[in-house]
């Protein structure tokens, strides 16, 4: 059965309480209950996580080098500038998929550009919860 990790960055913990008009009412529990679910549909193992931590992160990604067919990251403000977790994206060779809530091309300017993104088979942004589904599909197919 094909192996997928999520990680979800900092601050995603917060939602369903956190900027509610631009991230919505569901709780991060409500996301991984979803995900869970089109996992199932889809036939495949999902391990979904989340930290505040730059360096768990890190540390997940490279734990996951030989044990995991894809990764699907929402990283959160480390999108933005955290050269280490784009390093360690390449540096394990893992297959990875960029998602965010929102559409991250619509909002301040500072948040249109994704040093994640080059070292990504792809970024799905802007819909919401849909993205954890889009992204999860989309890695299901690689
Ligand atoms: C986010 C977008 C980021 O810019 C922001 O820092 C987040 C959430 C999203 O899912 O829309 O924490 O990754």
């Amino acid at each position: 059965m094909k192996k997928i990790l999520i990680i979800n960055g900092p601050n995603l913990n917060l939602l369903g309480t956190r900027e509610k008009a631009v991230y919505g009412n569901e709780t991060l529990e409500d996301i991984a209950r979803k995900t869970n679910l089109e996992a199932q549909k889809l036939n495949v193992d999902v391990d979904f996580i989340q930290t505040n931590h730059e360096g768990e992160i890190i540390d997940r990604i490279h734990e996951a080098r030989g044990k995991v067919d894809v990764i699907i990251i929402n990283p959160g403000a480390y999108t933005h500038y955290s050269l280490a977790i784009r390093d360690a994206i390449k540096a394990v060779e893992i297959p990875a998929i960029e998602i965010h809530l929102s559409n991250i091309h619509a909002r301040e300017e500072f948040r249109s550009h994704s040093v994640i993104a080059p070292v990504c088979v792809g970024q799905i942004c802007g819909f919401g919860s849909i993205s954890y589904i889009l992204g999860l599909n989309a890695a299901a197919m690689l």
